[in-house]
């Protein structure tokens, strides 16, 4: 991370690594998510595990009675008194224990009041299932119940079998949930801090510092020194750190191809303002030609006049493109055959030697359009043509270029073919792209694309049907100005 985008996220009051807030944060999240699965993991350990406790606990007991009973058994036990009886009981916490070799059972100790028993456990048979859920039980439901616990003992034969209440198996098993739930939380605890530290260095940093380098890019996306620096990593934030390196880099080209694209624009509009003053001065002049009586001076000067104006106006347009858009076109009903000789006269085709101008539209042709622009479109489209076939020095080679023009239906089409040598590769590569499609010496690459441009604010189109050597055509479609039905209907109402 270069120091530049560090600052700038020092700096910066609205970085979204600060906007985010810590209990929103992916850390957080990270970590009561990893406490919760830990704790249910240790749940899941918990309840079988609380189940063998109780059965422990109760062999426990069975075994230290058995260590009496053994004594026991040689004497006659009905005979001892009741208080020893009691003591025995009492010690154990037993509220009877008897003993059962080969089949017969004996009664060893017994409270007075012989006790009503609600579970009986035979430690032999107890399956994990029927453990667990006694273990519950006792855990929420019991504390006054009576249990009887029956198995062996060690290695004898003989069964012991004892009845207890499960008051202090409760307890101890609540001080041994308690123990657990402690060690769980202090387990999950340092899991969640290791996780939660293994993935903060490993996603959450290098997440942080990619949304910083956006910021700082976002900023000043000309510096260089904010692009983000990869790191050396072969895992997805490193894949996602070097394709937001190369769509920085991407992105600071395309902007810095702008750049210099708009300081072009501009420098043009500087020219052309000082162009649109030179050609004042030179109506000025040429003005004064219309006084000359000289027949051949009349017959030129309103040509020149007309040249000039348009040529004036074209500046003005190239200013007004500057600030905004083309005008949008202010479509009229043109005679194109007259446009067409005006294209002759300005392109002043006589002036090149062996190059014939046809104007091939009909006299009645009349096409749906802004005349202004439709005479820069055909002129553009001529001119290039005029330019291609003067570069041909042959005297016996054919230069011509046809204008011709015919109507389908509500679309018109023009069609600007030449005899010339066909569109270089560069041209064809790049048509209709300004400033690139130039393969001339002194062209600028604007003719085309301009002349695109106009045809399709007409909603028309502008294409290139044929070009090879001595035949290249351009074809301007343009339809007519669709009629809304509302206002035809309106229209033909009125004069009813
Ligand atoms: N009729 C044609 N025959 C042969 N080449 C053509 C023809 N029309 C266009 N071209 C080629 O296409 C290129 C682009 O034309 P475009 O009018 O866009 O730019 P330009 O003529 O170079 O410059 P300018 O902006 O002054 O018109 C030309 O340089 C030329 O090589
Ligand atoms: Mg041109």
């Amino acid at each position: 991370m270069s120091e530049s985008i560090s600052d700038a996220a020092a700096h910066g009051t609205d970085s979204p690594a600060r906007s985010v807030s810590l209990a929103r944060g992916l850390s957080t999240k990270l970590l009561v998510l990893t406490v919760l699965f830990v704790m249910i993991a240790e749940v899941l350990i918990f309840v079988p595990s609380i189940a063998n406790f109780k059965l422990r606990w109760l062999e426990e007991r069975l075994g230290t009675a058995a260590a009496v009973s053994v004594v026991l058994v040689e004497e006659d036990s009905q005979s001892l008194p009741r208080a020893l009886q009691d003591q025995v009981l009492m010690a154990i916490g037993a509220k009877a224990i008897a003993v059962r070799n080969d089949g017969e059972s004996r009664l060893l100790v017994v409270a007075e009041m012989p006790p009503t028993v609600d579970e009986h456990i035979d430690l032999a048979q107890t399956g994990p299932i029927s453990a667990t859920v006694g273990a519950l039980e006792t855990l929420f439901l019991g504390g006054d119940r009576m249990i009887r616990v029956f198995g062996k003992v060690g290695e004898s034969d003989t069964e012991f079998e004892l009845v207890i209440p499960d008051r202090r198996l409760r307890e101890a098993m609540l001080v041994y949930s308690r123990n657990v739930a402690l060690l769980s939380l202090v387990i999950s605890l340092f899991t969640a801090t290791l996780v939660y530290a293994a993935i903060d260095r490993i996603m959450i940093r290098p997440i942080r510092t990619m949304t910083r380098s956006m910021l700082a890019f976002a900023r000043a996306p000309s510096d260089p020194r904010r692009i983000i620096e990869p790191e050396d990593r072969s895992d997805e934030i490193g894949v996602a750190e070097r394709e937001l390196a190369d769509m920085q880099r991407q992105l600071q080209n395309t902007l810095g191809e702008q750049k210099h694209l708009a300081d072009l624009g501009l420098a043009v509009s500087k020219i052309n303002h000082d162009m649109r003053n030179i050609l004042a001065s030179a109506q000025l002049l040429s003005d004064r030609l219309s006084g000359v009586r000289d027949p051949s001076v009349q017959a030129v000067a309103p040509k020149l006049l007309r040249a000039l104006d348009r040529a004036a106006s074209y500046s003005e347009g190239v200013l007004a493109y500057g600030r905004t858009q083309e005008a949008p076109p202010s479509r009229r009903s043109v005679r194109l055959k007259q446009l067409v000789d005006e294209v002759e006269d300005l392109l002043g085709v006589d002036a090149v030697p062996g190059i014939e101008f046809v104007n091939a539209v009909d006299a009645g042709f009349e096409v749906d359009a802004d005349s202004e622009q439709l005479f820069r479109v055909l002129t553009n489209l001529s001119r290039n043509a005029i330019q291609a076939m003067a570069g041909d020095d042959s005297a016996a080679v054919v230069r011509r270029l046809t204008i011709s023009a015919e109507r389908t239906g509500s679309v018109s089409s023009i069609l600007v073919a030449d005899t010339g040598p066909g569109l270089p590769q560069k041209a064809r590569e790049n048509l209709f792209a300004a400033f690139r499609g130039s393969a001339r010496s002194g062209g600028t690459g604007l003719g085309l694309a301009i002349a695109h441009e106009l045809v399709r604010a007409h909603g028309g189109s502008l294409d290139l049907l044929e070009s090879r050597g001595g035949r290249t055509v351009f074809r301007v479609t343009i339809p007519d100005q669709p009629v809304r039905l509302d206002e035809a209907r309106g229209g033909m109402r009125r004069p009813a």
